[in-house]
């Protein structure tokens, strides 16, 4: 019997999803989860024609070199920052990430989000478990209203227009956006969102909600300038990548009440968290769960393997980020 294809599962996923990608090759799967160095990760991809990867492994022009079998790199997320996508062509490797599976469920925590920051959730809990709750005041831990108030979503992708419809049609928010294109009419319609400029989203949402992805002109997409537009009663939640705010801008601004606060579940150079931030109040703070439901992160470990498992049967895969000749 010809010896099936190997590959690797990078991080460790859950046992059905090892499972159904055994039927299919000779599995080396991590299943300690400790993250592999570039150099581990191209030791441990000798002789193996897939892998499955997330975030935390980078997939560029050197470990393609080092990995001259490498037909297929499936990231079991949306964004794909730690893809090299040029790099991948250039080297005939297909690419894949997992679209549509999380929309709704990172949209919802979105949300939570939005509304944990603008009702200073964790900050009044922290208060509590602290003891120090020993009367109440009219004016404790008031917060900014969520319905009726204008949400800015800056990044109109699927997840985007998923808040917008939360927004739109669950609260009564005024919904604005901008995106590097505008939605056709009917889609803005559909998510009760309307297209501002940049300079126009930061001045007049009360919430601004970041989900654009993450490339390098994307870096530092939110600095001191645009933190100086917004009102001083706004919010600012981050749910896409970590780079595209700066991250000590955002720490003077809410330490100086320049915005009320932010939601963080993204950071610069995560799992590492600015030292900082810590210790600003005004600011919730989660480890990168916005698609961690049990049954979506299923459903994007299952997609990824689908992909490998499709692409390396048939040369077509569910959903191919780049286009190579096969090989
Ligand atoms: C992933 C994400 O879980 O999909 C994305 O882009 O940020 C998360 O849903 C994370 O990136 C791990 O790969």
């Amino acid at each position: 019997m010809p010896q099936r294809p190997a590959i690797l599962i990078a991080r460790t996923v859950f046992p059905e999803v090892v499972q159904r990608l055994q039927q299919h090759f000779e599995v080396d799967h991590n299943a300690t989860d400790a993250v592999l160095s570039p150099a581990e990760l191209v030791q441990r991809l000798q002789g193996k024609v897939g892998a499955m990867t997330t975030g935390s492994e980078r997939v560029d022009a050197a470990l393609l070199a080092a990995c001259p079998e490498l037909r297929i790199v499936a990231n079991i997320a949306v964004g794909y920052n730690n893809f090299d996508v040029p790099a991948m062509t250039a080297a005939g490797v297909q690419a894949t990430n997992t679209p549509d599976v999380l929309t709704e469920t990172t949209a919802d925590f979105g949300f939570a989000l939005l509304m944990a920051t603008a009702r200073r959730l964790t900050e009044s809990e922290h208060f509590l478990r602290a003891g120090r709750w020993n009367r109440w005041a009219l004016d404790m831990f008031a917060g900014a209203d969520i319905h009726g108030t204008t949400l800015g979503i800056l990044g109109m992708g699927r997840i985007g227009q998923a808040i917008a419809r939360r927004g739109a049609h669950g609260f009564g928010m005024r919904v604005i956006y901008h995106n590097r294109s505008r939605l056709d009419a009917d889609k803005e319609a559909a998510c009760g969102a309307a297209y501002v400029s940049r300079e126009d989203l930061f001045a007049q949402a009360d919430h601004v909600v970041l989900v654009l992805p993450y490339t390098p002109a994307a870096h530092h997409t939110v600095g001191a300038a645009e933190l100086a537009l917004m009102k001083p009663t706004a919010t600012l939640v981050n749910i896409a990548r970590g780079g595209i705010v700066d991250e000590n801008a955002l720490v003077a601004a809410l330490r100086e009440k320049r915005i009320a606060a932010a939601g963080l579940d993204v950071f610069e150079g995560e799992p590492q968290v600015n030292p900082d931030l810590l210790t600003v109040p005004n600011v919730v703070l989660t480890p990168h769960i916005a698609s961690a439901t049990l049954p979506t992160r299923m459903a994007m470990a299952m997609l990824a393997a689908d992909n490998l498992i499709a692409y390396l049967t048939t040369g077509q895969a569910k959903t191919p980020l780049n286009s190579v000749a096969p090989r």
